[in-house]
């Protein structure tokens, strides 16, 4: 049987898109699994805001041919990988406002029991990886989907981080 996995992101910047697509390379090493890859969109107020840095519009211009994430996307999916970089500790407002469209899915029970990943990364060590992980956790749960880690086991690499990050 085939596993559906969704890997879905917000990157302003590129960070949170280069590791989308690194998850998708290592889903894709596994038999049996179909994968998409699909960006949540960008808020028009944040798009007037950063348009004018480089590095914004290179990072923009680098994902524009992926697809906007669509609820029959989250349907599709048997689990779901949600990217977002850390904003103050917290998920970015663009995976908020996408989860907040999920009314009608939620009040029907469509994503219950599917299966739920986040990664996410920060500018500083210590810069919230874990509260922005837990806090994203809380929609996802009220959506009755079920939260897997990275267990150390599986990733023993996690013991030796050096600073780096990495977290089950
Ligand atoms: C508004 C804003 C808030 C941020 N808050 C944090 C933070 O709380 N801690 C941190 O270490 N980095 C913070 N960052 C940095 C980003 O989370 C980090 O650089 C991330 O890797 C960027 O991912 P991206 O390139 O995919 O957008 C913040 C950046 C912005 C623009």
């Amino acid at each position: 049987m085939t596993t559906n996995l969704l890997v879905t992101f917000y990157s302003t910047y590129g960070h949170i898109h280069r590791m989308a697509r690194a998850v998708v390379e290592g889903a894709e090493s596994v038999s049996d699994t179909t994968v998409r890859l699909r960006r949540i969109p960008e808020l028009e107020a944040a798009r007037k805001a950063l348009s004018a840095q480089d590095a914004y519009a290179r990072a923009q211009q680098a994902q524009a041919e992926t697809l906007e994430v669509t609820h029959d996307d989250l349907r599709w999916a048997d689990g779901i990988a949600w990217g977002t970089p850390t904003r103050y500790g917290n998920m970015s407002a663009q995976m908020k406002q996408f989860i907040d469209t999920t009314g009608s899915l939620w009040l029907k029970g469509e994503l219950e029991d599917k299966a739920a990943g986040i990664f996410t990364s920060t500018a500083s060590i210590h810069g919230g990886q874990e509260t922005t992980i837990l806090t994203a956790l809380v929609p996802l749960i009220h959506l009755g989907m079920v939260f897997v880690g990275t267990p150390y086991g599986q990733n023993p690499q996690l013991l030796v981080t050096d600073g780096i990050g990495g977290s089950p």
